[in-house]
């Protein structure tokens, strides 16, 4: 295992200057023969310093210095990963990484007039980032309860205001910024919905891991004003993803359109204090959307929702939710297939290629730039034209 590094990392995070001295002491001596590190080939110079020159426009948008190529010159592989983890303690590729997410999240403030200028739209791809240059766990990403701002510091969520006491147990990272709520919200909260599942899952429904709620108990047609989900109109195509879909888009309905929380009891009743107009679930202007429409339980004036579930276990909040999709292999296969199409330059949800698969074995530790060292010395990256 990689264990070593991992230290070194984090014992380096802080220091500005000082990683170069402690790098030698960084060789995986320690690794049971048959790991990853057997697997990679014996490359010449130039081939390194020709992946050198990929990996420094991707990390830190610049061409290597005359010293880095010299690195190679003198300490070959290990010269090689010295420098790219060089340019992983430093602003450039932080910033890299920043961009990255922007694009990655799609949360640029919208330009129609949804837009709310109270709206930080850069918190998720902050809070990548912040992640990442922390060496911190990147299932953070759908699991921190506190949100960061552009100068990576972090802070309480404004999606809690008034009520930060709750985000333990309802936040979820990105997904429940107001940048991302507020961003992707629709009818039914499924464009949450489906945007969680794209960026973490690297997926589109249907979800072939989850059967989600049975047929009978997606919402039917005496239940409102749609017909959409019901067992005699509806038909199995539209279930195949919504018997999943309208289970985690239950989980939505603590977040109001703008991204604010309330509660809501997911197994019980609407407290009668929440107005009925306020009980959408709902987004589109023209679409007044409830509970009882995405599972069939209850009237419109009584509620009753179905606890969800998620692969047969109950969600009761979408922080349960991605308890549950952070321990599955999709999140960890999404990771390692993202940070390697980053590097090959192919469009994010990508397959995974074949040569890369062992990179998920780095990945356990969920240290991102763990994951992007592996994949820069694999002869995917090394020996690409
Ligand atoms: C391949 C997966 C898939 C299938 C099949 C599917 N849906 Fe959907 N559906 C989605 C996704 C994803 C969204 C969210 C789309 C968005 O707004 O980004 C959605 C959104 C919706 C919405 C909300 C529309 C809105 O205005 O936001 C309704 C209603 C709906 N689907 C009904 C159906 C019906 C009825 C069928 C069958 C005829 C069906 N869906 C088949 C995935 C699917």
């Amino acid at each position: 295992m990689r264990l070593t590094v991992v230290l070194l990392l984090m014992l380096t995070t802080g220091c500005s200057g000082g990683f170069r001295a402690a790098v030698n002491d960084i060789a995986p001596s320690n690794e049971k023969p048959g790991e990853v590190k057997n697997e990679i080939p014996d490359y010449t110079a130039e081939q390194l310093k020709q992946a050198l020159r990929s990996a420094s426009q991707l990390l830190v948008n610049r061409v290597p210095a005359t010293e880095d190529l010299r690195e190679i010159d003198l300490n070959g592989i290990e010269g090689y990963k010295t420098v790219i983890q060089s340019y992983m303690q430093s602003t450039r590729f932080r910033n890299a990484m920043r961009d990255y997410h922007l694009d990655y999240f799609g949360t640029f403030p919208p330009t129609d007039d949804t837009r709310d200028p109270t709206i930080n739209y850069n918190e998720p791809a902050n809070l990548a980032t912040h992640i990442i240059v922390n060496d911190l766990d990147y299932r953070e990403i759908v699991l921190a309860d506190y949100c960061v701002n552009d100068n990576l510091v972090t802070g309480p969520c404004d999606t809690f205001q008034g009520n930060q006491g709750v985000a333990p147990q309802f936040a979820a990272g990105a997904m429940t910024t107001r940048a991302f709520l507020n961003k992707w919200n629709s009818a039914y909260n499924f464009k949450r919905v489906a945007k969680a599942f794209s960026a973490f899952a690297c997926s589109e429904y249907p979800d072939p891991l989850d059967v989600g709620m049975d047929v009978s108990e997606i919402s039917n047609v005496d239940k409102g004003s749609t017909n959409d989900f019901d067992a005699t109109t509806g038909s199995p195509v539209c279930y195949s993803c919504h018997r999943s879909m309208n289970a985690r888009a239950v989980t939505f309905l603590n977040f109001a359109r703008d991204g604010f929380f309330f509660q809501f009891q997911p197994n019980g009743e609407y407290p009668n204090s929440v107005p009925v107009e306020e009980r959408v679930v709902t987004d589109l202007n023209d679409v007044v959307a409830y509970p009882d429409m995405l599972l069939n339980t209850g009237t419109v004036d009584n509620p009753v929702v179905p606890m969800p579930r998620y692969k047969g276990k109950e969600i009761p909040s979408v922080r349960a939710y991605a308890e549950l999709l952070t321990e599955s292999s999709q999140f960890k296969e999404c990771l390692v297939r993202r940070f390697s199409n980053f590097m090959l330059g192919r469009p994010n949800l990508d397959p995974l290629l074949n040569g890369l698969k062992p990179v998920l074995e780095t990945a356990n530790g969920f240290n991102v730039k763990e994951v992007i060292l592996d994949i820069s010395t694999r002869p995917e990256f090394v020996l690409r034209d």
